[in-house]
């Protein structure tokens, strides 16, 4: 395990409450690259380090970082005076591969995609200070942008109860920011930066304070943080788990293996299928949420239809809100992706099915949703069709007879992973 460290010089903005925070940011991507310039520009953080543990990445950042005096610049894409681009210079404190960094953090955020939480859980478990935190509430606040689904689930299982019950456990809806690499270590930029995210809270009573420290480290004012009652929200109302897998399955369901000349382009290329199919898993879920609102009398504020859900967090921004195709094709954010390809040594292009819009947002998003769902007997036929689709892309067995069950359930975050078999024990379990 290695430390590097480029050292600390900060801007000094005055809060009194943030005094002396020690904040850990997880993850080397271009969200974590984000997080990191920006909160390193907070002075009122006493330290920010930035912690990868995935192969040498901790490394390479650092060494890239250290040939601009250990600065990573976050260019904000026409957020200056009348709508320049904005340069951000952070230092971080320390750019690491070594986990008991996180013994003196009192504010630890993952960003990265939910199939490495785990790995991070099990690094930092040891570590996690129970009390003592500079952190407003007292508590260590621990969280991910974005929580994705199953993620305080995962975070009891691995952290275990003691710790679990100590923290603050918080969870993004979304990342904040459409983010952009440009180069490791160096520079990422920031295509659009949302309004308001919401951010769920274990335990909710906790929820004002932790929101104190997350807001933090935005450095200003957007996006609002904005608290909802339920993690379980998080979990249902996982926009991802809907749209990646989706587009994904029509796109390819009838491929006969032809490469491609072009990556087909992928919210500009939502067609009606794809629409009508995004609606139907949103319904599913929605009928969940209903059944868990009228039968457990948990505040499932938050869980929205997805086009609903759409022009709530984009609003103004969306020129024809009409249907999700409308929605897909003219938001701006969205223009010009393509779907995941790998490019082959004759210049074509083969599909990459192991891309996180699938090995991320089905076992961290669309079956731990279907596992909810199995519990409270709610059917979901529309899911099980993407999830079957995933499943044999991705080589993995999630559903036997309908059922969330198999060989590689253990790879998902549903509470059926976790040996959870009823409703009531998966509530009274994670203290919704
Ligand atoms: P990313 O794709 O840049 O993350 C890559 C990083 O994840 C790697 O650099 C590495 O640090 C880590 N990683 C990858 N494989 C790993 C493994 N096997 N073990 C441990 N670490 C591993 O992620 P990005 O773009 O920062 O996104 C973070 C999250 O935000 C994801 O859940 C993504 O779906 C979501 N998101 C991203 C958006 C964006 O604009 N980048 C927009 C909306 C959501």
């Amino acid at each position: 395990m290695t430390s590097f460290s480029p050292g600390a010089t900060r801007q000094q903005l005055p809060s009194p409450a943030m005094s002396g925070l020690n904040v850990l940011i997880c993850g080397g991507g271009n969200g974590a690259h984000v997080l990191t310039g920006l909160a390193s520009t907070v002075g009122n953080f006493a330290k920010v380090s930035m912690l990868s543990i995935f192969k040498d990445e901790a490394k390479r950042i650092a060494k890239a970082a250290a040939t601009q005096n250990g600065e990573i610049h976050v260019t904000r894409c026409r957020e200056g005076p009348n709508g320049t681009d904005l340069l951000v210079r952070g230092k971080p404190t320390t750019i690491t591969d070594n986990p008991s960094v996180a013994a003196s953090a009192d504010a630890v955020v993952f960003v990265m995609p939910a199939f490495a939480h785990g790995e991070y859980f099990k690094a930092l478990q040891p570590y996690i200070r129970m009390s003592g935190s500079n952190a407003p509430g007292g508590r260590v606040v621990l969280g991910a942008l974005p929580g994705e689904s199953g993620f305080d689930i995962q975070a009891q299982h691995i952290l275990g109860e003691e710790v679990f019950n100590s923290i603050s456990l918080f969870a993004l809806q979304t990342l904040p920011w459409a983010a952009r690499l440009t180069e490791l270590g160096k520079s990422v930029e920031v295509l659009g930066t949302k309004q308001t995210v919401d951010v769920a809270v274990t335990p909710s009573a906790e929820g004002k304070e932790a929101l104190v420290t997350v807001q933090n480290l935005m450095a200003g004012p957007l996006p609002r943080m904005n608290q909802i009652p339920s993690m379980l929200t998080i979990t249902l109302m996982n926009p991802n788990q809907i749209a990646h897998p989706t587009i994904t399955w029509a796109q390819y369901r009838d491929w006969n293996g032809t490469p491609f000349d072009e990556p087909p382009p992928f919210y500009d290329g939502v067609n009606q299928l794809m629409d009508d199919m995004m609606m139907k898993i949103s319904d599913e879920i929605m009928e969940v949420k209903h059944f868990i609102e009228t039968n457990f009398k948990i505040d499932m504020t938050g869980v929205l239809d997805f086009k609903e859900w759409m022009i709530q967090t984009y609003g103004d921004d969306i020129p024809d809100q009409s249907s999700l195709q409308g929605i897909f094709h003219t938001f701006e954010g969205y223009h010009g992706l393509t779907h995941p390809m790998i490019k082959r040594a004759d210049g074509k292009y083969m599909p990459d099915l192991q891309h996180r819009y699938l090995s991320e947002d089905v076992p961290m998003g669309l079956i731990v949703t279907k596992g909810i769902a199995e519990l409270c007997g709610v059917k979901t036929p529309n899911m099980d069709v993407v999830i079957n689709f995933a499943s044999k892309a991705l080589g993995k067995t999630f559903i036997v007879d309908g059922k969330v069950a198999g060989p590689d359930v253990n790879i998902t975050r549903s509470p059926q992973a976790f040996g959870i078999k009823s409703m009531e024990e998966f509530i009274r379990k994670l203290n919704y």
